[in-house]
C-alpha cells in the first residue's frame, strides 16, 4: 500500500497546488541500532530515478540500509519507502519490483548459471517459458555466453558477479539494489562491471542504487552520489556537483635528446617564469596514465596556456597533453575537511579515476 507521509515525497509547491512526485527511495530519520552499534543514525534521503551511488567506508551502514529497503530487516526508528511502498508493511511487494545483488558470495557451486537464474526467475513468479527466455537475454546482457552451461563453482570472481547481477535483473524490476558489485574485481573487471551497471539504466530504464566503499569509483557511473559515514548522511549531490572543473592544468610532455627528462626541464622553465606548480609530491597518487610525467600547473588565465605551449616549444619537446582537471570526489572531502587544496594521496583503498579530458586536451599533439 503506498504511503504518503510528509517528507517521504518530493513536494513541488505552487501558489495553490501541491504536486507530490514519489521518490524511488525515500527515508526519514531512519535508524538501525544493534546492541553494540548504531548502524544507521537518523538517515534522511530522497533518491530519484537514474543511477545513484551509495558510498561509505566499511561499516558505514550501506548493507544495513539495503536490507531495510528490501523489507528484510526492520528499522529501529524512522521510516522508509521504496517505489512509494512502505518497507515496514510492503516488503513482499517491494521485492517483486526490486532486484537485489547481495554483497557476499551466495551462489550454489553445483548448478550452472542458466539453471540458477531460471530458478530465481521462477521464484519471482515467471512462467517456465518466460523464465528461460528472460534468463537467456539477461545472461547475454551481462556478458555470459557458452560458460552459462557450466557449474558456477568453476567461475572466476568476475563471472560470479555477473551471475549475481543477472539474477537481480531477470524478473525485469523497476529498481535494482547492487551491494558492492565491484568487490574482488581487478581494474579491468571493475570497469566492465561499472559499464554494465550504467547500461542497466540507459538500455532498460531501470533505476539503480549501487554501493561502494571506494569513494572515487562511482563518479563516472552515477548521476547522483550519496555519501554516508557512521550511518549518518555526509553529503548527497549530483555527480557533476562533486566533480567541478578545476583551474589546474595537467601537462604531459615527451623527452628529447637534449632533455632526457622533459618533464623536469619544463618544470624548471615554468618555475622560473613564476608559474605555480601544484602537488608535486603527490603525482604518483594521481592515477593519470603516465603519472609521474605529468606536471600540474595552476592556470591563472589564458596566458598560462600560452606560456606552457611556448615553453614546451622553446625546449623542443612534444606536448602530449594539456587538459583541465576535474575534481575527484575524494578531493572534495579532503578540501572540505580543511586539507590543502592540492593533489591528495587517495583515501585508503580509494581508486582515483583519470581526469576527464578537458577542452584544452591536445592528445598526441606535437609542437614541432
Ligand atoms: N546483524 C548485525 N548485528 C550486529 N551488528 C551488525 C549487524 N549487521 C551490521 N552490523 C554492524 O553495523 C555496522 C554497519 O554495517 P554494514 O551495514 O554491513 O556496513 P557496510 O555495508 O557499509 O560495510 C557495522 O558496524 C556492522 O558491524
Ligand atoms: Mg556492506
Amino acid at each position: 500500500m503506498p504511503i504518503q507521509p510528509s517528507g517521504l515525497t518530493i513536494p513541488v509547491a505552487r501558489a495553490t497546488t501541491v504536486i507530490s512526485v514519489t521518490a524511488v527511495i525515500a527515508t526519514e530519520a531512519l535508524s538501525k541500532r544493534f546492541p553494540r552499534v548504531t548502524a544507521l543514525d537518523r538517515l534522511t534521503l530522497d533518491i530519484g530515478p537514474g543511477v545513484t551511488g551509495l558510498v561509505g567506508s566499511n561499516g558505514a551502514g550501506k548493507s544495513t540500509l539495503i536490507k531495510i529497503l528490501l523489507g528484510l530487516s526492520p528499522a529501529t526508528e524512522g521510516r522508509a519507502a521504496v517505489l512509494g511502498l512502505d518497507v515496514a508493511t510492503s516488503g513482499a511487494a517491494i521485492r517483486e519490483r526490486v532486484g537485489y545483488m547481495p554483497e557476499h558470495d551466495c551462489l550454489p557451486p553445483d548448478v550452472s548459471a542458466t539453471e540458477f537464474v531460471v530458478h530465481m526467475a521462477r521464484m519471482s513468479g515467471l512462467p517456465p517459458t518466460a523464465a528461460r527466455e528472460r534468463t537467456a537475454d539477461t545472461l547475454r546482457h551481462v556478458g555470459l555466453y557458452e560458460e552459462r552451461y557450466r557449474p558456477i563453482g568453476g567461475y572466476s570472481t568476475g563471472m560470479k558477479q555477473r551471475v549475481k547481477l543477472a539474477q537481480a535483473l531477470v524478473h525485469d524490476p523497476q529498481l535494482v539494489l547492487l551491494d558492492e558489485p565491484t568487490n574482488g574485481l581487478d581494474p579491468v573487471g571493475r570497469d566492465e562491471m561499472l559499464g554494465l551497471i550504467r547500461r542497466i539504466h540507459t538500455d532498460f530504464g531501470i533505476s539503480v542504487l549501487v554501493t561502494s566503499h571506494l569513494l572515487g569509483e562511482l563518479e563516472r557511473t552515477c548521476d547522483h552520489v550519496v555519501v554516508i559515514d557512521g550511518g549518518a548522511l555526509l553529503r548527497s549531490s549530483s555527480t557533476s556537483d562533486f566533480t567541478q572543473i578545476t583551474t589546474t592544468l595537467a601537462v604531459e610532455v615527451t623527452d628529447s635528446d637534449t632533455h632526457p627528462d622533459g618533464t623536469d626541464a619544463l618544470r624548471q622553465v615554468l618555475t622560473k617564469a613564476g608559474v605555480a606548480l601544484v602537488g608535486q609530491d603527490g603525482l604518483d597518487a594521481e592515477g593519470l596514465p603516465g603519472a609521474g610525467h605529468i606536471l600540474l600547473v595552476e592556470a591563472t588565465g589564458e596566458e598560462t596556456y600560452d606560456l606552457v605551449r611556448d615553453s614546451v616549444a622553446g625546449l623542443g619537446l612534444g606536448l602530449v597533453r594539456m587538459e583541465q582537471r576535474r575534481h575527484h570526489i575524494a578531493e572534495v572531502f579532503r578540501t572540505e575537511q580543511g586539507a590543502a587544496h592540492t593533489v591528495p594521496a587517495p583515501a585508503a583503498g580509494a581508486v582515483q579515476q583519470a581526469a576527464t579530458p578537458g577542452p584544452y586536451q591536445k592528445e598526441g599533439e606535437r609542437s614541432r
